[in-house]
């Protein structure tokens, strides 16, 4: 451990100059440093512009920590690292490359603890689904790929795989550490060395990642994390030296990069948003179903690209299924993040909070009706109840439009074929929901609809062998699974 300002002790010590976030009751033996700097070439260096920006506690609006801008210096610094790095770790047998990336899934094992607390800190989910869901699967994710790094001749015979050289990952904040799992463990299980640049308001994780990373012996500048916003990622997306961009985020801005990177050589895979249809027909099992519904869309506080944010109830169940809901909804306890009752946690920014209420003003000026639960909100903090729009109609823009809060708009159906266009009737095609008793209909639906999931008597189920992605504009190439190596190899 440097001299540096490094807290190690069981409670955070937030005795400084700044309004620091207290020490949750239970962060045991946490670290996190005053100030973060830029992860390049195996070292942590500070940003050419000296310019720090800061990380907030969305549940508590206190600053946690000072985070690196890093600049188009510092992005062409982090790309020659990642250059150089390439010739030797392309060269390296699949098996010693998978070695590597097996000691950095046990080492995120031994460290979930403290993976959990930071990421639920920084960025507002609930303790429980921080430690029981994203860093398990993020450990699995780079699990389930260092597997592959030995066998990529096996997986695509006759195909000769190689490397594509240097990429540049962008990555959300929904799911921060997550997001940086499922692009660096198939990047460099493939033999690429990697630039990454997590979200503004959740750089923490992919920052501990980074220590991780270095006290795992991965050679140098094999991957890269620079932190900042919009223009740090726009640095390398026009960077000239990359030679593929992965993209998880906003419509708008994949949009943008794809229109950046037109007439380059660069390879994209871009995952957008979404606005999936959660379809309940009346021969399913209902209290499973009303689960899943709120599975669907309270899951990270619906901030969540495949979230299932309309609810399609055929007709004859629908009263029973909304009465259900609704009292479902009233157990929901919204609230502290860490504490490991709460199922709702903050909204991530402030701005993300403005967007959803923008959106609640909207529903209630076209005409749906709304309903929240009862439930006591902190008056600190970026929280939002959870909210029904009854009534919508296809046309509303609460329904065409990605909210990306525990917001549901309601619909009801009486056909199969009704639901089936109802369902694909909007500019986004990522994932989908069935629930029925009925195998035939389950067949029938996972092939009229335009998503790329259908889960079926379940939702929001994920798997690193399992591939994701979307159609129109929800995006383009796969993530996970075989098919989710295959964007980051030449075959
Ligand atoms: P965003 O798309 O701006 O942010 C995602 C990432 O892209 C961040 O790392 C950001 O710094 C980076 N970025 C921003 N501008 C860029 C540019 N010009 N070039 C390269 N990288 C750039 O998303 P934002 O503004 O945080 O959220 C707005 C809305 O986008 C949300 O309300 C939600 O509807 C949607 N969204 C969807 C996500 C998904 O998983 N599908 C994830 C995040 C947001
Ligand atoms: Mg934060």
């Amino acid at each position: 451990m440097s001299k540096k300002k490094e807290i190690t002790k069981a409670k955070l010590d937030f005795k400084t100059d700044w309004a620091y976030a207290p020490a949750p009751e239970d962060s045991g033996h946490i670290s996190l440093k005053k100030q973060y700097d830029l992860f390049i070439n195996g070292e942590f260096v500070k940003p050419n512009s000296k310019k720090y920006f800061a990380t907030y506690n969305p549940a508590t609006e206190q600053k946690i920590a000072e985070i690196a801008e890093a600049d188009e210096k510092d992005v062409d610094k982090a790309v020659k690292a990642a250059r150089k790095a390439f010739e030797k770790w392309s060269k390296l047998s699949g098996k010693e490359r998978g070695k590597y990336i097996f000691r950095i899934a046990r080492l995120m094992q031994e460290r979930a603890r403290e993976f959990a607390v930071i990421e639920t800190m920084d960025g507002g989910k609930s303790i429980r689904e921080s430690r029981d869901i994203d860093v398990p699967l993020a450990a699995n994710h780079f699990f389930y790929n260092a597997g592959w790094a030995d066998k990529l001749e096996y997986a695509f015979p006759n195909r000769n795989p190689k490397p594509l050289g240097v990429v540049g990952q962008i990555i959300p904040w929904n799911f921060p550490l997550l997001m940086a799992a499922w692009k660096i463990a198939p990047a460099l299980a493939a033999g690429n060395t990697v630039v990454l640049k997590p979200a503004e308001t959740t750089s923490l994780t992919a920052l501990k990642l980074a220590e991780l990373i270095r006290d795992s012996g991965l050679p140098n500048g094999v991957v890269n994390i620079v932190t900042g916003a919009g223009k740090t990622g726009a640095a390398i997306v026009n960077h000239p030296d990359i030679n593929k961009i992965a993209f998880t985020g906003s419509t708008d801005v994949g949009k943008l990069i794809q229109r950046s990177i037109s007439g380059t050589n660069k390879k994209l895979t871009l995952e957008l948003g979404g606005k999936a249809a959660n379809i309940i027909f009346a021969d399913a099992a209902i209290d499973q179903a009303v689960e899943g519904i709120v599975n669907g869309i309270f899951f990270n506080q619906g901030h969540v690209c495949c979230a299932g944010s309309r609810l399609f109830v055929q007709e004859s169940v629908a009263d029973i299924v909304i009465r259900k809901l609704k009292d479902r909804m009233e157990t929901l306890i919204v609230g502290d993040p860490m504490d490991k009752n709460t199922d709702i946690g903050a909204i991530n920014s402030k701005e993300q909070l403005l967007k959803i209420n923008e959106y609640i003003k909207i529903g209630k000026n076209e005409g749906a009706e709304i309903y929240q639960s009862s439930c006591a909100i902190p008056s600190k903090g970026n929280f939002c109840r959870p909210t029904l729009f009854l009534d919508a109609s296809q046309s509303h823009r609460i329904v065409q439009e990605e909210i990306f809060g525990p917001v549901l708009t309601v619909q009801t159906f009486r056909t199969i074929e009704e639901v089936i266009e109802k369902a694909n009737n909007i500019p986004y095609g990522l994932s989908a929901g069935v629930w029925t008793d009925k195998g035939s209909k389950i067949f029938n639906l996972t092939n009229k609809l335009r998503a790329g999931v259908v889960w079926a008597n379940t939702y929001n189920k994920f798997d690193p062998a399992s591939p994701f992605g979307g159609y129109k504009e929800s995006g383009f190439g796969r993530e996970g699974g075989l098919h989710g190596l295959m964007p980051y190899l030449n075959l």
